[in-house]
């Protein structure tokens, strides 16, 4: 028996956000931090809010996502809202100074009518001049060629399983990659198996979507130190702001 709550826990254990071990983390908890008003949408589990509360952030910190079990981890914290809705449903209207979608949430956005839906409503949740940031993996890096069972990775979990978690690409097709996540108990039995599609944006699609939205892209950085986008980069890390 492995539940969707035992999945949002390993995803936990798995995914710490933890910025002394992940220029990410810094990095989205300097903005975070910086912000009076944040929307985390695909915010999963809510470790980003989460950890923003406790280094001292006083705003309004909202957090959305459809995954119910991630959800009701997050909602281990009362002093956050926490929404349950895909980016699409966001019904607020000039409330933010920030938006996010942290750790490739942005990828789960697979066709162009959810990507138009999802930056239409991001925007109108934004203030005047208020920025969305998001991390996506760089196409030209080809990540998925990794996801295999020979890169699988084992954990021991909360209740003294040993757990292990392989991927399995089944198609890449446009851009967008369908894949499984198997997770499997010690003595090899399939406990579980997800399927996923991710889809892969270059700098200039990114930009052609978010410019249709009304947003304007300020920077497109490679990496959590601001370093340019070149073929190598394995993020593609985005601010665009509300025009
Ligand atoms: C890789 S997880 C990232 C979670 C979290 N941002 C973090 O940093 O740990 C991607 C999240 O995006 C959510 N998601 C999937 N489709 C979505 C959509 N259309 N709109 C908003 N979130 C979505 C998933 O439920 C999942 O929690």
């Amino acid at each position: 028996m492995f539940t969707d709550a035992d999945a949002a826990a390993l995803y936990d254990l798995l995914n710490p956000w933890d910025p002394t071990r992940h220029p990410s983390d810094a990095f989205f908890n300097e903005l975070v931090m910086a912000a009076d008003a944040v929307l985390d949408v695909g915010c999963g589990t809510g470790s980003m809010l989460h950890q923003a509360r406790e280094l001292g952030h006083r705003g309004r910190l909202v957090g959305l996502d459809p995954d119910l079990a991630a959800l009701d981890r997050a909602r281990r914290r009362t002093d956050i809202e926490w929404v349950a809705g895909v980016a699409a449903d966001a019904a607020w209207d000039r409330e933010f100074d920030l938006a996010t979608m942290a750790s490739n949430a942005f990828q789960c956005l697979v066709s162009d009518e959810e990507l138009s839906t999802s930056l239409a409503a991001i925007r109108r949740a934004l203030r005047d001049g208020g920025r969305f940031v998001f991390d996506t993996r760089n196409p030209r890096v080809h990540a998925w060629e990794e996801w295999n069972p020979s890169n699988a990775t084992e954990v021991v979990d909360g209740a003294g399983r040993t757990l292990r978690v392989a991927h399995h690409v089944e198609s890449l097709v446009g851009g967008v990659v369908t894949f499984t996540e198997t997770t499997s108990a010690d003595d090899g039995a399939v406990l579980r198996v997800d399927r996923a599609s991710l889809r892969f944006l270059d700098v200039p699609t990114l930009g052609m979507f978010l410019n249709e939205a009304g947003f304007e892209v300020e920077a497109h950085y490679g990496g959590w130190r601001h370093e340019p986008v070149s073929d190598a980069s394995r993020s593609i890390v985005t601010i665009a702001r509300r025009v």
